[in-house]
């Protein structure tokens, strides 16, 4: 608290103001990136790091900087763009020689204190930046952001974010790699479970609030993979992305734009090529757009080995070249390549790069540090350990967050939830019992020890509940053995309601898992066939980081939940909601392809000249599978049903500032309690180009008591209804906009407004407006 018991913050120019201030700053429309940075340096916390110093900064960030520029050597300007992992080839003593800007993979406090207090030792003190990939959660894990994104809930984003950044930070980490916020829509993609799915405005809303949680919790963030990595060819990881320019803009950029939006000071670039230009060695992106049109003052690192992988990309002959291309284009760091270190003194003093444009790029580096209050932050107390972690209170949150993220796909005759008159359960299956795996790819700390099975949780649960429990697994978690088929079969028999938790173990999505069948694998759907042989209704429970393809399994189950990968928490979350004390709200954030070969595939699509027609051939479809999903965007089912009615379309004619705004009441007419999103899609039927058949532009969860209805409204500006252009020119057009309302995709039709004028602007022009409301 500053003076007055007024909270006090940092202004990009380093000097205190009044928390009001930047509200009125904002109000005014100030200087349209500082919007982003002030608020993600309040929520960091940068005041409260330095007044724990004890000190404020002596001088306006962009004069210390030019100070500490002109006492650089070129070999420590250089040293501030290399990020280097823990161990080789990092020597300790390149801290100590100011030769490793920024680290990462130290994940206890005792090696980052060693490494600050070499930095100390170095020449000119500067503070290197300690970075993790904390995702979603450090040492309590949190579901997978795929599965968060099902909770269609930006406050439980945000919250699951600021308690991951809270249990890293607590250990000395101070920058996460993350969010990532690449759409994409091919499930093939094992990075899909890294992000938010298939569609931008869900991105942004949850981008913007997942960048909120983590400053909030204490890290910095680097949004990642800028830009269009989730459009690899074939669902293969690293492969060459061909996106329409006028799609990547209205799809794919709009969610790195949110975390701009929302503070995040560093972007990292992706390893693909975007239209035959690797990221990495971009200009257009990663100055032209990025700084030029969106005004973005921070860093952008490589990813890992990115600027290396310019020789393979094709286009650089050498490290030195891949140097010169990855600085010129606009990456400032250089995350374990060591290219930066190796080739960039030589390649200035043969004049091939500028010395200025080193300098730059150390000026981007050190004003991140200087912002984040780095400088006069105390070292880390050595001492810190994890082991704290997980507390009843992150177990808590996890516990809320996960509850939230359980999509009910199917429940034929109400199976679920578990009644009283239940004698007993069963619950079998490869998934049931892994508490490494539940965790999902990239769990920082996460301990296996820490998680509660999904078995334990249901067997406590029953307990509770003096209902029976039967436990046999059926496989290993491969499933490749049928031994234990025999054991899951007599638990099922003697049951009334068997859980088959089945899907793919964790390293079977993330980072190089890209998948061509998404059946379940091995002995799985032998399993379920034995089991549904019992007669008795089974409940598939899919463990996984995506959809998977359901084939036969589809109809016969008697219900199907995604649970993806909840966590610490996933048993008792999923006890909660399978025993019915809380019911299922969660909603797909991607759409569930009947099988593998529709990918990819989004509700969002463009439309055709010839839409699928039932026994027309020669209209839209495949000779051997339907067109459709197996279930669309934005669908789950609850335990009760919730009515929409009287929908309202505020005003029917809407010039380009104004809001297209529309008021439905909604009921919730089933027996329970329960949670329902409300979603507001779009079509402009008639434009200069073809629009999508849908677009998601609005949602809101709401929480409702049996018989209770609320009207809600929903607004969107009328400047989110307008697209690109091949120029990059952004257009709101004249005439029809359709609207529909609904609780999936599949929304019905409510009416339509009429655009009366015309918004154009160039690249660029939108900048100011466009980072200070993101979404
Ligand atoms: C991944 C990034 C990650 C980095 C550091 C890379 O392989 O693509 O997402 O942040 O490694 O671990």
């Amino acid at each position: 608290m500053g003076p007055g018991g007024v909270q006090t913050g940092l202004s990009p120019g380093g000097i205190f103001f009044r928390m009001a201030t930047v509200r009125e700053l904002d109000a005014k429309g100030g200087p349209d990136v500082g919007t982003g940075w002030r608020a993600g340096l309040l929520a960091l916390g940068a005041a409260a790091a330095i007044a724990a110093a004890g000190v404020a900064p002596a001088a306006d960030p962009e004069r210390r900087i030019d100070a500490l520029l002109s006492q650089m050597t070129l070999d420590e300007k250089v040293g501030q763009l290399n990020l280097v992992s823990h161990g080789p080839p990092l020597r300790w003593d390149d801290i100590r020689e100011g030769k490793a800007g920024a680290l990462i993979n130290f994940n206890s406090a005792a090696e980052i204190a060693r490494a600050q207090s070499l930095a100390r030792e170095s020449r000119l003190k500067i503070p290197p930046l300690f970075g993790l990939d904390v995702l979603h959660g450090f040492r309590t894990q949190f579901p997978v952001p795929l599965a968060e994104a099902a909770a269609f809930n930006p406050r439980l984003s945000r919250l699951a974010a600021e308690w991951a950044a809270r249990e890293a930070a607590h250990i000395g980490v101070q920058w996460t790699y993350a969010p990532m916020a690449d759409l994409s829509r091919d499930v093939r993609w094992g990075r899909i479970v890294e992000g938010f799915g298939e569609d931008p405005h869900l991105g942004q809303v949850l981008t913007a609030a997942r960048v909120e949680g983590f400053h909030a919790g204490g890290l910095t963030t680097g949004v990642k993979h800028f830009a269009g990595y989730g459009a690899a060819e074939g669902g293969r990881d690293y492969d060459t992305t061909l996106i329409p320019m006028p799609e990547f803009r209205d799809t794919y950029l709009p969610p790195f734009r949110a975390a701009l939006g929302a503070g995040t000071m560093t972007v990292m670039a992706g390893f693909n090529a975007l239209n035959g230009v690797p990221n990495t060695a971009n200009p257009w992106l990663l100055t032209e757009v990025l700084r030029g049109e969106w005004g973005f003052e921070g860093f952008v690192t490589s990813d890992w080995a990115g600027i290396h992988e310019l020789l393979a990309h094709g286009v650089a002959r050498d490290g030195a070249e891949a140097a010169r291309k990855a600085l010129l284009a606009g990456v400032d760091m250089d995350m374990m390549g060591q290219l930066y270190v190796r080739h960039l003194p030589d390649e200035v003093r043969a004049g091939r790069v500028p010395e200025s444009a080193v300098d730059e790029a150390v000026r981007r580096v050190l004003r991140v540090k200087m912002r984040l209050g780095l400088f006069e932050r105390p070292d880390i107390d050595p001492a810190r350990v994890d082991a704290a972690f997980p507390t009843p209170e992150a177990r808590r949150a996890a516990r809320e967050v996960a509850r939230e993220t359980f999509v009910l796909l199917r429940n034929q005759g109400d199976v679920l939830p578990i009644t009283a008159a239940t004698r007993a359960i069963a619950v079998v299956g490869p998934l049931a019992d892994a508490p490494r795996d539940q965790l999902g790819p990239h769990a920082a700390r996460g301990h296996a020890q820490d998680s509660v099975s999904i078995a334990e949780g249901l067997r406590r649960r029953a307990e509770a509940a003096g209902i029976g429990y039967r436990f046999a697994p059926g496989c290993d978690l491969f499933c490749t053995r049928t031994d234990g088929f025999a054991a899951a079969v007599a638990a099922a028999r003697d049951a009334d309601i068997v859980f088959a938790v089945v899907g793919e173990p964790q390293d079977h999505s993330g980072e190089a898992a890209s998948r061509v069948d998404l059946a379940l694998a091995n002995r799985q759907p032998e399993l379920l066939d034995a089991l549904l042989a019992t007669g008795k209704p089974v409940v598939l429970l899919l463990v996984a980081g995506r959809p998977l393809e359901l084939g036969r399994f589809a109809d016969r189950s008697a219900a199907i939940m995604t649970a993806w990968y909840p966590g610490t928490e996933a048993g008792t979350a999923l006890a909660e909601v399978l025993f019915g004390d809380a019911s299922p709200s969660g909603k797909l954030p991607v759409s569930y392809p009947r099988h593998t070969g529709q990918l990819p595939m989004a509700y969002n699509r463009l439309p055709t000249g010839r839409p699928t027609l039932p026994n027309n051939r020669f209209t839209l479809g495949y000779l051997d599978e339907q067109v459709s999903p197996l279930f669309p965007f934005g669908w789950g089912l609850s335990y009760t049903r919730f009515r929409l009615s009287e929908p309202m379309i505020a005003r029917p004619r809407l010039g380009a500032s104004d809001r297209l705004s529309i008021g439905v009441t909604v009921t919730n007419a089933g027996p329970r309690a329960g949670q329902e999103v409300v979603q507001l899609y779009t079509r402009d039927p008639v434009a200069s180009r073809s629009r999508p058949l849908r677009e998601l532009k609005a949602f809101e969860k709401i929480a409702l008591e049996p018989g209770e209805s609320r009207r809600l409204t929903l607004d969107v500006p009328v400047e989110r209804l307008g697209f690109h252009l091949d120029d990059g020119t952004f257009v709101v057009e004249p005439g029809e906009i359709q609207v529909f309302l609904g609780t999936s995709s599949a929304a019905d039709p409510v009416g339509s407004v009429e655009i009366v004028e015309e918004l154009r602007l160039r690249p660029g022009e939108r900048r100011a407006a466009a980072l200070r409301s993101p979404l």
